[in-house]
């Protein structure tokens, strides 16, 4: 791995959406993303400015900073008016974006509270139906693009404490792939990265997300992906590597969903017979 890079992102310009703090996957995104050669933007909801970290983050890559709930079309529609005045034509759009309200707030899914849900939707899955529209129709993309959604497994399979997210990700992985067959006229591409477990503020304020996090490590034979090679993967995604490839969810996850179980969690259970 070259500390420098390998210029794969050269001449591109782009947006980033989702980088809270040096946690968050968006930010390892935007390091690699810059390390790589690309000019981008970065955005977040407006209650994120409060916080501070994402300055530091725009400063390190040169990148201005566009404040947008992802959730309001005007909020969204401005965003990419402002960022084509600043860099022109996006041949990237990364999409970081997803808060549980039900699971945050504790609710278990048999009893959603519904305006909550309907918020998770809307934050996690809907959002990235609303980016690529703004996107579209301020000019603000350029032919052959490349967007990419970040996703969990939870879209195709049941995990007890993912809950409602679940739901969420099923929705935003057909989002992509109904966009993905409306965009390939222009050659964009469109793709939702599923990724392990990761210690970041969304990832940790899910209740049981150590055990989740510890069972994916367990179950995967690479273990768990991190952020970084998230983003090492990500900017693969966005460069010109991989034009052909639309409308996938791929599995950025150490193996885990190809696994059934382990030697090790055969013994384990074994060991647990009286
Ligand atoms: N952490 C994990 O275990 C994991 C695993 C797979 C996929 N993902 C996905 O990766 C993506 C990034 O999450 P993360 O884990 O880096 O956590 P994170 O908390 O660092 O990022 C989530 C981001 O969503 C932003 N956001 C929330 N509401 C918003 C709104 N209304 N408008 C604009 N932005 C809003 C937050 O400000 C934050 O920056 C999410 O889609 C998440 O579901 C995370």
């Amino acid at each position: 791995m070259s500390r420098n890079g390998y210029g794969l992102l050269a001449r591109k310009r782009g947006i980033i959406f989702g980088a809270l703090n040096d946690r968050s996957i968006a930010w390892a995104i935007a390091e690699a993303a810059h390390r790589e050669g690309a000019r981008f933007a970065l955005s977040n909801a407006p209650v994120a400015r409060r916080l501070g970290a994402l300055s530091r983050l725009a400063e390190e890559t040169g990148s201005p900073l566009i404040w947008a709930d992802a959730t309001k079309d005007d909020d969204v529609r401005g965003t990419f008016e402002e960022s084509l005045r600043l860099l022109g034509p996006l041949d990237f759009i990364v999409h970081a974006i997803g808060m549980g309200v039900n699971v945050r707030k504790r609710r278990p899914y048999e009893k959603l509270n519904y305006e909550w849900y309907k918020k998770t939707l809307d934050i996690s899955a809907l959002s990235l139906h609303r980016i690529v529209r703004h996107a579209l129709e301020t000019g603000a993309l350029a032919d052959g693009a490349s967007i990419v959604a970040l996703s969990y497994i939870g879209a195709q399979r049941s995990f007890s404490k993912y809950q409602e997210m679940g739901d969420a990700k099923a929705l935003l992985e057909s989002i992509v792939r109904t966009w993905g067959a409306r965009l390939g006229a222009r050659g964009i591409r469109i793709n939702a990265v599923s990724q392990s477990p990761t210690r970041t503020t969304a990832g940790t304020g899910i209740a049981g997300f150590d055990a989740m996090f510890e069972y994916g490590s367990r179950l995967s034979p690479l273990g768990n992906a991190d952020a970084a090679s998230c983003a090492d993967y990500t900017v693969t995604l966005l460069s010109d590597l991989t034009r052909m490839v639309t409308m996938q969810t791929l599995y950025h996850d150490g193996g885990f969903s190809s696994m059934g179980i382990t030697d090790e969690i055969v013994r384990m259970l074994d060991s647990t017979k009286s």
